[in-house]
């Protein structure tokens, strides 16, 4: 294709942060795009986390505005789009992958639409990829624009040209953008946007932007309509949900007076993630402790257990003050389950450092964790650092740090052996298709027999039997 609209992302501008307050603005229709999805089929792929889950629910939205329907599978699709995640080199080794099998797809049918948004494209490295070597792809777009994906689908199916539009600067909040939700029982709602930390090793900074909160007042009306349509659960989704409220400049309010605001309306569970270990205020835990539909469950993502990694992360915190924000979690609310994410062969890490995050985590008690090697990504501080330790022995200390993990696994479920919990039917269970599934309230998963008609509800379940990965159990009372 001739003609391309172009715009490429810059790293170095995506470092930039302003201390603006953002500028809301109302998603509105072009009126020149009118029905340009009749009579064609989408998929699309979500890699990465609950962030890009929650916007490949307002691309199905966009799309299914303007006619677009879902396809069976990519055979049929006219329009195919992946939201792409740039954490780690294997989720991008992935998406580059899947592009190249598309591309038979694209020869078959050249009208087929292909589109690459997400995390991905906001790294420069990796539009010169795509426009180098993947030239199946028509287009490109970041994290900034996805509410103008349908100006640039028409540019594409009605002007025949290709456009790569990356913005590095994050623009304004944009409210209303229509959402099609992937569940009719639990629902992602965005807090804020962006990731202000700079932790070395981390990318998301640069792909997501600087952070902005959304006004309180949007996120109680959204999730007030969620509970209309009658929602058990919400999950408050931000990169770093203590932050949430930093930006405002014309008001005082912060994550805790919004977790008090949204315990108040009627919604039975409520949920968040990402915490920052640094700003979990007292102020946050006692408003967890109080709320009766605030989960007793915080994922708090620890990384590392010695004082020099952690400095070198820039994480902010030591091992020290981390534990003890463990314990007063654990003595302000009983019983809670914590989980982590810890990070192995971080750039000169030593095998006695190593034991530090093993002993860590033998001093944490957490119940899971979701683990990884270091990966090294372009433009980042620790893509600079040394990092001499051989790859099968990172490896290695993956294997044993999730075996002690594993364990924590198991006991955190064992705990609930033969007492009683509530669970949230979700549908069958994917091991067993005679049986249900659903999380507790500590986000313990649970196989049981049960009515098919008790999807969507809370109820009452009594634990017979504690494995690794889940628990399984008897319904009480229908
Ligand atoms: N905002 C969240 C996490 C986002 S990324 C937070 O700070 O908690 C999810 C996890 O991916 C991180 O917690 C970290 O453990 C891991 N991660 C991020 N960058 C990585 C990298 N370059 N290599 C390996 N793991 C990484
Ligand atoms: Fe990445 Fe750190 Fe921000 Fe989390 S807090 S998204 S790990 S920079
Ligand atoms: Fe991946 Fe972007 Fe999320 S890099 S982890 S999809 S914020």
């Amino acid at each position: 294709m001739k003609n391309e609209q172009f715009n490429k992302p810059d790293l170095k501008d995506a470092r930039k942060r302003s201390k603006i307050e953002s500028i809301v603005s109302e998603f509105h229709y072009n009126n020149l795009i009118s029905n340009i999805g009749e009579n064609k089929k989408y998929i699309i792929q979500t890699h990465g986390c609950q962030a890009n889950e929650a916007d490949t629910e307002k691309i199905k939205g966009l799309l299914e505005s303007q006619g677009f329907t879902p396809a069976l599978d990519e055979t049929e699709a006219d329009l195919i789009i992946i939201n792409t995640c740039a954490i780690r080199a294997n989720a991008e080794n992935k998406v580059f992958g899947e592009i190249g099998r598309f591309k038979r797809l694209k020869m078959k049918k050249p009208d087929l639409v292909i589109a690459i948004g997400g995390c991905m494209p906001q790294e420069e490295v990796v539009v010169e990829k795509l426009l180098k070597t993947y030239r199946q792809v028509d287009i490109i777009f970041g994290t900034h624009n996805l509410h103008k994906l349908l100006d640039y689908l028409a540019i594409v199916m009605i002007e025949k040209r290709r456009v790569v539009e990356v913005l590095s600067f994050e623009g304004d909040l944009v409210e209303n953008v229509p959402t099609v939700r992937d569940n009719r029982y639990k629902a992602w709602v965005n807090i804020m946007y962006g990731c202000d930390e700079f932790c070395t090793y981390c990318i998301v900074p640069y792909t997501r932007g600087k952070e902005r909160s959304r006004k309180p007042e949007h996120i109680l009306e959204e999730i007030q309509s969620l509970v209309n349509d009658g929602y058990q659960e919400i999950t408050l989704l931000g990169q770093n949900v203590n932050s949430y409220g930093l930006d405002f400049t014309s008001r005082a309010y912060r994550f805790s007076d919004l977790l008090k605001d949204v315990s108040a309306l009627n919604i039975p569970r409520i949920r968040f993630t990402t915490s920052h270990p640094k700003d979990f205020s007292l102020a946050l835990i006692e408003a967890l402790a109080k709320g009766k539909n605030l989960m007793p469950f915080i994922h708090l993502p620890v990384q590392s257990g010695s004082n020099r990694i952690l400095k070198m992360m820039n994480r902010k915190y030591t091992k020290e003050s981390y534990i003890e924000l463990i314990n007063t979690i654990r003595n302000l609310i009983p019983g809670v389950s914590i989980t982590t994410d810890i990070i192995v062969g971080f750039p000169s890490e030593t095998e006695a450092e190593f034991q530090e995050t093993m002993d860590l985590v033998r001093t944490c008690q957490f119940e899971g964790a979701y683990t990884f090697v270091f990966s090294k990504r372009t433009g980042t501080p620790a893509a600079l650092m040394e990092d001499l330790t051989p790859t099968e022995e990172k490896k290695d200390r993956l294997y044993r740090l999730n075996d002690l993990i594993n364990e924590g696994f198991l006991r955190g479920n064992e705990r609930f052996l033969d007492t009683n919990v509530k669970v949230l039917v979700e549908g069958p269970s994917k091991s067993n298709k005679d049986f249900l599934c659903g999380y507790t309230e500590h986000n313990k998963l649970v196989n049981f027999r049960g009515n098919p008609e008790n999807i969507g509800t809370i109820i009452d379940l009594h634990i017979t039997e504690a494995k690794t990965w889940s628990l399984k159990g008897e319904v009480l009372h229908e």
